[in-house]
C-alpha cells in the first residue's frame, strides 16, 4: 500500500470527515454538500450551478471567478493538507502539533462548507421574501416578522469582527432558529457538524480535582465516556430522526 492509498484508507477507518461519517441527518442540506465535494479520499473543489457573470449586477464575474476557482479552492486544499497530516500523526504516534492541525482542519474545512453552502443558496433568480410557507413560519416565530430578520441578520452581518460569516442556522433543540457571527470560519468546529463526544475543558471543569492537571482530567474522562450513548446519538443523526 503506498502512502496516498494508506492516508485514504486512514481517512476512512479513522471516521474523521467523510460525508458518511459527519454524523449528519442523511438527508441535510449539509450532508449533501459534504457528500457532493467528497471524492475517492479527499475534498474537492464544487462546481457551480451557474456562470460566473450570472449573479451579474449583485456580484461581479470577476469576484464571483477568484472567490470560487482561488479563494474557495485554497480552502479545500487547506482541508486536505491538514487531514493528511492528521493521518501522519496517526500512522506516526506522534501528536506533538496535532493543536496547529486541529486548527487547519477547522479553518480550511469551516471556509470548504460555508462556501459549498454560500454558492448552493445564491441564484440569478433569487431575491424577495421567502415563500415557502413552512421557512416563513419559523422566521416568523423565530425573529418575530421578514423584516426582524432582516435587520438582525444584517446588523449580526455587519458587525462581525475582522473576517467571518453572518449565519441563519436551525437550532433542532428549539426547532427555531438563530443567527450567529462567526469569526474567520469557526472557533475550532466545523459548522456542517453534529459534535458526538465534548469534554469540557474550561478550568471550572476540573480545577477543583486537578488543578492545572488537565491531561489527567481528560484521561479520567474517558473512563466515565458512555459509548452506548455516543452511539445511539450517532445513529439517530445518520438516520435523520
Ligand atoms: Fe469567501
Amino acid at each position: 500500500m503506498n502512502r496516498r492509498e494508506y492516508l485514504k484508507k486512514s481517512f476512512a477507518g479513522a471516521a474523521v470527515l467523510g460525508a458518511a461519517s459527519l454524523g449528519l441527518p442523511a438527508n441535510s442540506f449539509a450532508a449533501k454538500v459534504a457528500a457532493d465535494t467528497w471524492h475517492n479520499g479527499e475534498y474537492v473543489l464544487p462546481e457551480l450551478n451557474y456562470a460566473y457573470d450570472a449573479l451579474e449586477p449583485h456580484i461581479d464575474a470577476q469576484t464571483m471567478e477568484l472567490h470560487h476557482s482561488r479563494h474557495h479552492q485554497a480552502y479545500v486544499n487547506g482541508l486536505n493538507t491538514a487531514l493528511s497530516r492528521l493521518a501522519e500523526a496517526r500512522e506516526n504516534d506522534d501528536f506533538s502539533i496535532v493543536k496547529h492541525w486541529s486548527r487547519e482542519t477547522a479553518f480550511h474545512g469551516g471556509g470548504h462548507f460555508l462556501h459549498a453552502m454560500f454558492w448552493e443558496i445564491m441564484s440569478p433568480n433569487g431575491g424577495g421574501e421567502p415563500r415557502d410557507t413552512m421557512l416563513r413560519n419559523a422566521i416568523n416565530r423565530s425573529f418575530g416578522s421578514y423584516v426582524g430578520f432582516k435587520r438582525h441578520f444584517k446588523a449580526a452581518s455587519n458587525a462581525v469582527e475582522g473576517s467571518g460569516w453572518g449565519i441563519m442556522a436551525f437550532e433542532p433543540n428549539s426547532g427555531n432558529l438563530v443567527i450567529h457571527q462567526a469569526e474567520r470560519q469557526s472557533d475550532l468546529t466545523l459548522w456542517v457538524t453534529q459534535p458526538l463526544v465534548m469534554v469540557d475543558v474550561w478550568e471550572h471543569a476540573y480545577y477543583l480535582r486537578y488543578q492545572n492537571r488537565r491531561g489527567e482530567y481528560v484521561d479520567n474522562f474517558m473512563e466515565v465516556l458512555d459509548w452506548d450513548k455516543v452511539a445511539e446519538m450517532y445513529e439517530a443523526a445518520a438516520s435523520g430522526r
